[in-house]
């Protein structure tokens, strides 16, 4: 159970006083958006410029069997239109995406509204002289530059649906989501640059597409200029194709719910599943929470360090900050590179105002030392926020004390993939803070916490159970790609009526929420979401290994590290070389994200006599917890658990 918080943490009256939020507006705006969803959600619709406007608000049903989601769902617009071209007349000039390089000996780049406007032009009618058209897929594998913002908006622009693959993931996964959602194009880079080392991007697409379709086209943007192999048959060169292409371009007009993106997460079971987002709704849920929740005025300078690969970018980085008219940063590097300061250093050479990272980062940068904050001028902050995975009370309040100087208010932001924007996250200027929670529900969503033996609804407050939400909101995704009855199993089936988060939650006393992790086989690796059963897919493809059972552990870094016991084939020995090749495969297979921290060889797994791997048992021992080892002797030979302790790795 999460420990109970030193203290609370209140904003400042100076912050309260110019807040877009405050107590008592939350209050009110909350209670309307729950007593009424659909009156809360219209006026809300207003955000964003309509081509056809919507009547209808919201259609949902969360019945097992027949679910259906919609928002806005006559009405029609275009994402790119609302992200660019509606700025144009008030604020052509004003920077739309300040570029930071890996290397900060390069220059930045502003990018002006106008600019952005010419570009994004450019490149849907780049994609247009390709045969890309409304509806087609186009998968994006590119590094943290502006042509990824362009190519997403590009896509949205002519109406095609793209589906960003980080840069990390290896050809086997690219390959996999490129033919997953059957993409007509993959636009890549040459190579990526990131923290001084370089990713030959264009090598593993070329990787990746030999897997697929021969009719997969492949457009490539130059980044290093380095030298690339070459196929006339399927490459297209970004630079000569953009050259001539026409700048302005009519943005095509969007059903609210045609789909915008997909993106591929992990789950509990299974191989990763395409999360579909849809145009409306998506767009008017990121845009209000990215407005509500960073407190963003006119003329600030916001911060997001995700990656565009992750949703974090899609709502954060492009589509929310984008749909505001914000000035939005977008960072090619990371944290450590060339040293510790650079964070903190970007901060201070932009004048960033609102900074958003994830705990794994603050808990890197906080272990090597206070000096390289200090020597920054951070006074151009005013908020910061934090998302991905629980951050522990120590790092919360080094972030809050020497990051923020103690009086930047810290936004807790708890969502997902499948949310499309925040769910929970305190607001503020509305809320005291407590280290480590993501506090109060946001608009329109109302979070229950269920028994999860009986599914039962647990009132009151200083509770513990399964989190779900009771109804929709419009960022919500909509169906995995292809196959709509995966989506309803696994959101829809366990607790019925609900929306299942597979996130265990607390209600403290105050009856403010605490996210306590993961209840499924998901785990979470530097903020990076993985399921355990992709990386031990990964192991038994290799020859050597007979089975393997993946599960996580606590580190001190990345939060949770991936601990697998992995058992050899017949004839197989164990040795250093073999757990190293082991480690280079699954790389190889997934990416280096999903590099597995701890191999333990086991001779036998712990199964109950229909065979059925006792997880519960191997997460205890990876966790160093033998106390707690429950009921083995439903075991079908408890004897293999004293070998598993017995022969524990260290971690
Ligand atoms: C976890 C990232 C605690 C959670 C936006 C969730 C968090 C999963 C928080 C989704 C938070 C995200 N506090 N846990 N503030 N934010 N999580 O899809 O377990 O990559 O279910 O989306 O991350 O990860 P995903």
């Amino acid at each position: 159970m999460t420990p109970t918080p030193p203290s609370t943490y209140t904003p400042t009256e100076d912050f309260v006083q110019n807040a877009h939020v405050d107590a008592a507006k939350y209050d009110v705006l909350y209670a309307a958006s729950i007593e009424d969803p659909e009156g809360f959600w219209r006026e809300q619709g207003k955000r964003v410029d309509w081509i056809k406007p919507f009547t209808q608000v919201k259609d949902v049903s969360y019945d097992f069997g027949n679910v259906g989601i919609k928002w806005y769902a006559d009405g029609t617009l275009n994402v790119a239109a609302n992200c660019v071209d509606r700025h144009l007349a008030k604020r052509g000039d004003q920077t739309a995406i300040i570029w930071e390089p890996d290397d900060p000996k390069d220059p930045a780049q502003h990018i002006t509204y106008k600019d952005l406007h010419t570009s994004v032009c450019k490149m849907a009618n780049v994609l247009e002289t390709l045969g890309v058209s409304k509806g087609d897929r186009v998968v994006i594998y590119m590094p943290m530059i502006p042509e990824a913002a362009y190519a997403m908006l590009a896509c949205a622009r002519v109406g095609a649906i793209h589906s960003i693959v980080f840069a990390g993931f290896s050809p086997d996964a690219l390959a996999a989501r490129i033919n997953g959602c059957d993409a007509k194009l993959v636009i890549t880079a040459d190579e990526a640059p990131r923290g001084g080392k370089k990713t030959p991007l264009k090598t593993n697409a070329d990787a990746a597409l030999s897997q697929c379709a021969d009719a997969v086209q492949c457009l490539v943007v130059r980044r290093t200029g380095g030298d690339v192999p070459w196929n006339d048959a399927r490459d297209r060169d970004y630079s000569k194709l953009s050259e001539g292409a026409n700048l302005t371009h009519t943005p095509a007009e969007m059903n609210a719910e045609d789909p915008l993106f997909i993106l591929y997460t992990s789950g509990s079971t299974g191989q990763p599943k395409g999360v579909v987002h849809t145009t409306g709704g998506y767009l008017v849920y990121a845009s209000l929470t990215q407005e509500v929740t960073f407190d963003y005025h006119d003329g600030d300078v916001y911060w997001c360090t995700a990656d565009v690969g992750w949703v974090t970018g899609h709502s954060y980085i492009v589509y929310g900050p984008l749909a505001n008219g914000a000035t939005t940063v977008m960072f090619e590097g990371v944290p450590t590179y060339p040293d510790a300061s650079r964070f903190w250093q970007v901060c201070e050479k932009h004048k960033v105002n609102q900074f958003y990272t994830a705990p794994t980062a603050i808990r890197a940068l906080m272990g090597q030392g206070n000096e390289f904050v200090e020597k920054c001028d951070l006074s151009s902050l005013r908020l910061l926020g934090t998302v991905g995975e629980p951050i522990n009370p120590e790092a919360w309040t080094w972030y809050n004390d020497i990051v923020g100087g103690g009086r930047c208010p810290i936004v807790d932001t708890w969502w997902q993939t499948e949310t499309g924007g925040h769910l929970m996250t305190p607001l503020p200027g509305a809320h005291a803070t407590k280290p480590g929670s993501a506090m109060k529900p946001f608009f329109g969503i109302e979070p229950v916490v269920l028994d999860p033996a009986s599914g039962d609804e647990i009132t009151g407050n200083d509770v513990e159970g399964v989190l779900c939400i009771k109804d929709s909101w419009p960022g919500q995704m909509r169906t995995v790609w292809g196959d709509h009855d995966r989506f309803e199993k696994t959101y829809f089936s366990d607790y019925k009526g609900y929306y299942f988060t597979g996130d265990g939650c607390r209600r403290d006393a105050d009856g403010d929420y605490w996210i306590t992790g993961r209840v499924d086989d998901v785990i979470n690796v530097s903020g990076h979401r993985m399921g355990t059963a992709e990386v031990e897919s990964a192991l038994v493809a290799h020859a050597t290994v007979a089975e393997a059972a993946v599960v996580g552990y606590p580190h001190d870094i990345k939060g949770q590290g991936i601990y697998c016991y992995v058992t050899l084939m017949n004839g197989e020995t164990p040795s250093e070389e073999l757990r190293k090749e082991l480690r280079t495969w699954v790389r190889s297979e997934i990416g280096p994200i999903a590099s597995p921290d701890v191999i333990q060889w086991a001779p036998g797994l712990p199964k109950t006599r229909s065979g059925k791997i006792m997880r519960r048992i191997l997460r205890k021992i990876a966790e160093n917890d033998y106390g707690a080892l429950g009921d083995t002797s439903t075991l079908a030979d408890p004897s293999v658990v004293d070998d598993l302790i017995a022969n524990r790795a260290e971690t």
